[in-house]
């Protein structure tokens, strides 16, 4: 019998994430202060991070030790398993062995909670009571509503609309935990009000849900922010995922040719490639390929320039590929895809030429969903279908080059809360939207005053 997964016993998971700031080539363009145009210092962060957190965020110590009590969370789904697609390999009929990684395993369906326990965690050592957040599709909200009740923290979430009401079941996952999650825009919040009455019909996004989030923290007892994506210390919570595919793939002797992840704020990308970006520093042959949304083409069209993370201004000013910060995507399923900025890391990565990225329609990558759910069963987040879609592109070219390639990617989450988006797929409602270059234009307006990195 033909073996199609790799385990890590409990004994083997790693215990301790990767910091690429120690291994960056070249320096990063630093975090800016909006109102001195300078670096931003820890206590600048302090109000609404705990000291431990902001500490990772700056530190370039190559691993950082995962504590006891994150571990012992992170055994209730980890290690997660790494598989062979071996029918959907079938099924592509191309000269290629593809491996992903299953992040669908954990409690709320995705990688989210490697971040969402390790905040918790250390925002509990700080003495908060209370953590405000953003969440897009819901993953994130609902990872870290699990994880704040494991550390018995109050959790508020401002979920984008759109999804809000895409994915009742989502806001119904983060009551179970305990956590309030309400609608974003909201009359809860000045920026939301703001926006409302510039926009009463609005979707929402990432970047005005960020600013009511912020805004809550900072305005509540006791109480911190969080991010789900995005910052260093969030990347190097996800590397747990390629750390432990390195160790799977060393068990069967394999080194993958091509490492594949979607990208929104770029955390599940980062968590599977930046131990093997760490190895194509130190000379190894191998292509890393983030893929995004053609409607939300952040890193594919968005220039690298220096602009906010959220609506509101109330972030730092942070170096990476931008489509503006009031751009306000397309409302479409792959919630977590629509946001405006980028990781400065895998920015800076891509900038640098060590990583490239692709951009798909939403048609093209429900496409390939489903042909996924019919030949390996699991159903994938819309998010992760954008992976699968880079996947079957480099298989398409190993055939037409007549090369054999081996193709690792991570499966980011499973898409049983997104149902609706494949039933809009499979009765032909989907549109394959591209974004007019005029609106990309627009957007960038907002961000022309800001520095150069
Ligand atoms: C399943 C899934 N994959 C990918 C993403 C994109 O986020 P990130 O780029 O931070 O990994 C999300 C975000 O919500 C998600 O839920």
């Amino acid at each position: 019998m033909e073996e199609t997964k790799v385990l890590l016993k409990d004994s083997e998971i790693p215990r301790q994430w990767y910091n690429i700031l120690a291994d960056m080539p070249t320096p990063m363009a630093p975090p800016l202060h909006p109102a001195t145009g300078k670096p931003v210092g820890p206590q600048d962060l302090a109000p609404i991070f705990p000291m431990a957190l902001i500490e990772q965020e700056v530190s370039s110590e190559r691993w950082i030790d995962i504590p006891e009590p994150i571990l012992e969370k992170y055994l209730l789904w980890r290690p997660s398993p790494l598989c062979r697609a071996r029918n959907f390999e079938k099924l592509l009929d191309a000269p290629v062995e593809i491996y992903y990684k299953n992040e669908g395993v954990s409690p709320p369906g995705s990688h989210k909670p490697n971040t969402a326990v390790a905040q918790a965690y250390y925002n509990k050592l700080a003495g908060t009571k209370k953590i405000c957040t953003e969440t897009g599709a819901g993953q994130w909200g609902s990872a870290l509503s699990m994880a704040c009740h494991m550390f018995g923290i109050e959790c508020k979430v401002f979920m984008v609309r759109v999804s809000f009401e895409q994915k009742p079941y989502r806001r119904m996952m983060m009551a179970t935990w305990g956590a309030n999650c309400v609608p974003s825009p909201s009359t809860e919040t000045a920026a939301g009000r703001k926006v409302l009455s510039d926009h009463p019909d609005s979707p929402g996004s990432l970047g005005i849900a960020i600013s009511e989030a912020i805004e809550e923290a900072v305005t509540s007892k006791n109480a911190k922010y969080s991010l789900g994506s995005v910052l260093n210390h969030v990347c190097m919570h996800q590397t747990i995922i390629g750390l432990e595919a390195q160790k799977q793939l060393a068990k069967i002797g394999v080194y993958p040719d091509v490492v594949i992840g979607c990208a929104g704020g770029g955390s599940n990308f980062a968590g599977i490639s930046l131990p093997f970006v760490r190895d194509k520093i130190h000379g190894k042959q191998i292509r890393i390929i983030a893929t995004e949304p053609s409607s939300c083409p952040t890193l594919t069209r968005g220039p690298f320039a220096y602009d906010f993370g959220d609506i509101a201004q109330m972030t730092p000013l942070l170096a990476m590929y931008t489509l503006g910060h009031d751009f306000v995507p397309e409302a479409i399923h792959a919630g977590g895809l629509r946001y405006h900025g980028m990781s400065p890391i895998i920015s800076h990565l891509c900038k640098e030429k060590l990583i490239e990225a692709r951009a798909y329609n939403q048609i093209e990558t429900f496409d390939v969903g489903v042909k996924w759910a019919r030949t390996e069963g699991f159903i994938p987040a819309p998010e992760t279908n954008h992976a699968i879609a880079a996947v079957v592109e480099e298989a398409r070219r190993a055939k037409e080059e007549g090369k054999k390639k081996i193709i690792l990617f991570n499966w980011s989450g499973h898409g049983l809360i997104d149902l609706p988006s494949y039933d809009a797929y499979l009765s032909g409602k989907l549109e394959a939207h591209e974004l007019p270059e005029e609106e990309i234009k627009r957007a960038l307006k907002a961000i022309e005053k800001f520095p150069k990195p």
